[in-house]
């Protein structure tokens, strides 16, 4: 593409041509991704400019017949160009005659990339919701199917109280709510329109941007004109509001791996692999890369950070290598969380390991002292006996004669003038200890039944901002269809 520089008349004069560096300066092909955004762009535009009599209809209609021929032969087939915008440009000139350069009055390609990079990022942003939507639901539903299975929590990666798988998903499910709700945020933000803004400093043309905001299925117009050319805070948000998300993904998947190692969940063998060499290995292969796109993620923000940093007022270059960034961690974000839905909603928690490991390393010590605690005494008192029975009981559960002794020691009285016997076999029992934690989001059945609840509640809530964002573009390309329908017909 760089040598060729052959067909470069109608838009760039042949002094701009680029030389030596015009490869370098292309983003042509990076620019498939806005393709069809700019064809959007370019009808919304010339549908306002003939409505405001700027451009008259019979050349509005020729310019908007020249769009879909260029639309039919896609990205490929487009001249030479620094951009997609020049580029489409270009060919509409080629088809139609320099009246096709009207096309470009009162803008320029500084509100066009903005509006183009806007216009496709809504949907991407849309597709990571959705998938984030599809990974709380493999949660809930594997939390509804596990919720009285117990297993070992930890804390420092040491085993700390016994709770549920299903409590355990549910933590995560909160966690992907908030990334939902942030990437909806950056999907509010992003959705506004820069086109009318033209280089920076707007245009004398009587131009109707509420108009191409409308037909383009914006929000509304962002209000200053050189914020709307220059902006890509949306970039940095929606990267930032991914790269939490992955984040919180890696959290998931790495307690998979471990788990997955201690038996304490089985991966399908759809999201494992084997050993090349090892024919006795499963591993957890697309969890680990899961784990990894938080690297990607975290590398996109600080590639837009880096990027952004410093630019000065108003349109600079640097703004077309800031983009990737955006695309990359959309991408590659999705596909993670997606796969972590499917690894989800295929693994088996294997309950009889998990309820012996629950209750292993004295995951119950902590239970013992509530119970002291709840006949009366000081918690740090409690605390103390049950440490000095776990410090003599080595690296099991003390039995009730070891709890005793520790009484006697600490409070010079037996363990049972305070609790009975049947009481601390409970609290040492990690089902019943389980059971016991009935406060508000807590690990009991019970407590989880309500976070499951709120958990749709949310799930449906979030699914319907989802539905009502993508019926409001829906119905923008509806209008924009009719509007470019009556043009082209006149
Ligand atoms: N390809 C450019 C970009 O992505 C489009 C805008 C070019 N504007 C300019 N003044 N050179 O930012």
């Amino acid at each position: 593409m760089s040598e060729n520089h052959d067909d470069e008349g109608v838009v760039r004069r042949d002094r701009f041509s680029g030389g030596p560096a015009r490869g370098f300066m292309s983003s042509l092909a990076a620019d498939e991704r806005i393709f069809a955004a700019d064809l959007a762009v370019d009808r919304a535009h010339v549908v306002m400019l003939a409505e405001q009599g700027i451009v008259d209809e019979a050349t509005a209609g020729e310019i908007l017949s020249a769009l879909d021929a260029v639309e039919a032969e896609g990205h490929a087939a487009l001249p030479d160009g620094e951009d997609v915008h020049e580029a489409i440009e270009t060919a509409v000139i080629e088809r139609i005659g320099p009246d096709g350069g009207k096309m470009h009055t009162a803008r320029s390609r500084n509100d066009e990339v903005a509006t183009c990079i806007r216009y496709r990022l809504r949907e991407d942003l849309l597709s990571a919701v959705e998938a984030t939507l599809a990974l709380r639901e493999s949660l809930v539903e594997a939390a509804e199917a596990e919720a009285e299975t117990v297993m070992p929590g930890y804390t420092h990666l040491q085993p700390a109280q016994p709770t549920t798988v299903a409590h355990y998903l549910l933590s995560y499910e909160a966690a992907f709510a908030r990334d939902t709700a942030r990437l909806v945020d950056a999907y509010d933000r992003t959705n506004r329109s820069p086109l009318g803004a033209a280089a920076f400093a707007g245009t004398p043309f009587d131009v109707d941007r509420e108009k191409t905001a409308d037909l383009l299925g914006f929000d509304g117009v962002l209000r200053n004109s050189m914020d709307a050319s220059s902006a890509r805070d949306f970039l940095l948000e929606s990267a930032s509001a991914l790269a939490t998300h992955a984040t919180t993904l890696s959290g998931l998947a790495e307690d998979l791996v471990l788990f997955s190692n201690k038996g304490f969940v089985e991966l399908s063998d759809d999201y494992s692999s084997t050993s090349s060499i090892m024919p006795q290995k499963v591993n957890p292969d697309t969890l680990e890369l899961v784990r990894a796109v938080a690297g990607d993620a975290a590398s996109g923000v600080s590639g837009l950070l880096t990027t952004l940093k410093g630019l000065p007022r108003a349109y600079n270059r640097d703004l077309q290598r800031a983009t990737p960034h955006a695309w990359e961690t959309v991408d590659i974000v999705s596909e993670a969380t997606a796969v972590a839905a499917g690894a989800v909603s295929s693994a088996t928690w294997p309950a009889e390991t998990l309820e012996s490991a629950a209750g292993e390393g004295f995951s119950t010590a902590t239970g013992v002292a509530d119970a002291l605690a709840m006949a009366g005494l000081p918690f740090r008192t409690a605390h103390e006996v049950v440490a000095a029975a776990a410090e003599r009981g080595g690296d099991g559960t003390p039995d009730l004669a070891t709890l005793d002794a520790s009484a006697e020691d600490v409070l010079d009285a037996s363990l049972f003038e305070y609790v009975s016997r049947s009481d601390v076999e409970q609290a040492l029992d990690p089902v019943a200890s389980v059971e016991s934690r009935d406060s508000a989001g807590g690990p009991a059945p019970a407590a989880v039944a309500a976070q499951l609840d709120e958990a749709s509640t949310d799930l449906d809530s979030h699914r319907e901002a989802l539905a009502e964002r993508r019926e409001a573009l829906d119905s923008a390309s509806e209008r924009l269809a009719a509007d470019v329908e009556v043009m082209s017909r006149d």
